[in-house]
C-alpha cells in the first residue's frame, strides 16, 4: 500500500529544514565574529606589546687573573674581545678591525693581531702597523671584580695603554 503524505506533515518537515537553515547560518555568523573577535585582539596583543631589541650585557667577566699569564693575548670569540697581559698590567681590546667590522685573529707566530677580510695587522697593544683599517683596535674598559675576576665593558673605550695594574 503506497505511503501518502498530509499536507501538515509537510509543512513540518519544510518548517524542521527552514529551522536547521537558520540554526546553520546562525552558527555561521557567529563563528564569523569569533573569528574577527580573536583577529582584532591577537592584532591590539601585537601593536601594544613592547616592541624591544634585548641585547646581550656589554659586561663581561672574563674570569680570574690566572687565565691570562704574563705575555698572553687571548681571544674571546664569544665577546669579541682581547685579554692581554703584559708586564706593564693587564687590558682588553676589542676584536672587531675598524675598518668594516671583520672579526681579527690573533696570529702568535707573527706576534700581531690580523684580520682576515683586507689584510690589516694590529699589534698586541692594538696599534695598526698594516692595511686599510683607519684606526687602531680600541681598548676597553676593563676592572677587577670584588672577587679578583677580570671584568671587561664593551661600550665604553679608555684612552690606550691605561694597563690594569694588579
Ligand atoms: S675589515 Fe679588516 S681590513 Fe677590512
Amino acid at each position: 500500500m503506497p505511503t501518502m503524505t498530509t499536507t501538515t506533515e509537510t509543512h513540518l518537515v519544510r518548517e524542521g529544514s527552514e529551522l536547521d537553515r537558520r540554526e546553520f547560518f546562525t552558527k555561521l555568523g557567529l563563528g564569523s565574529l569569533g573569528v574577527a573577535t580573536a583577529g582584532t585582539l591577537a592584532f591590539y596583543y601585537q601593536y601594544l606589546s613592547p616592541n624591544v631589541l634585548f641585547e646581550p650585557s656589554p659586561i663581561v667577566n672574563a674570569g680570574a687573573l690566572d687565565r691570562y699569564p704574563l705575555g698572553s693575548v687571548t681571544l674571546d670569540v664569544n665577546s669579541a674581545i682581547y685579554l692581554v697581559h703584559l708586564a706593564e698590567g693587564y687590558f682588553s681590546l676589542s676584536a672587531i678591525c675598524t675598518h668594516l667590522g671583520c672579526m681579527t685573529a690573533w696570529k702568535p707566530e707573527l706576534n700581531m693581531i690580523a684580520c682576515p677580510c683586507h689584510g690589516s695587522r694590529f699589534s698586541e697593544e692594538g696599534q695598526k702597523l698594516a692595511g686599510p683599517a683607519p684606526r687602531p683596535l680600541p681598548w676597553l674598559k676593563t676592572w677587577m671584580s670584588d672577587d679578583g675576576e677580570l671584568m671587561v665593558d664593551r661600550s665604553v673605550t679608555i684612552p690606550q695603554f691605561q694597563f690594569l695594574r694588579v
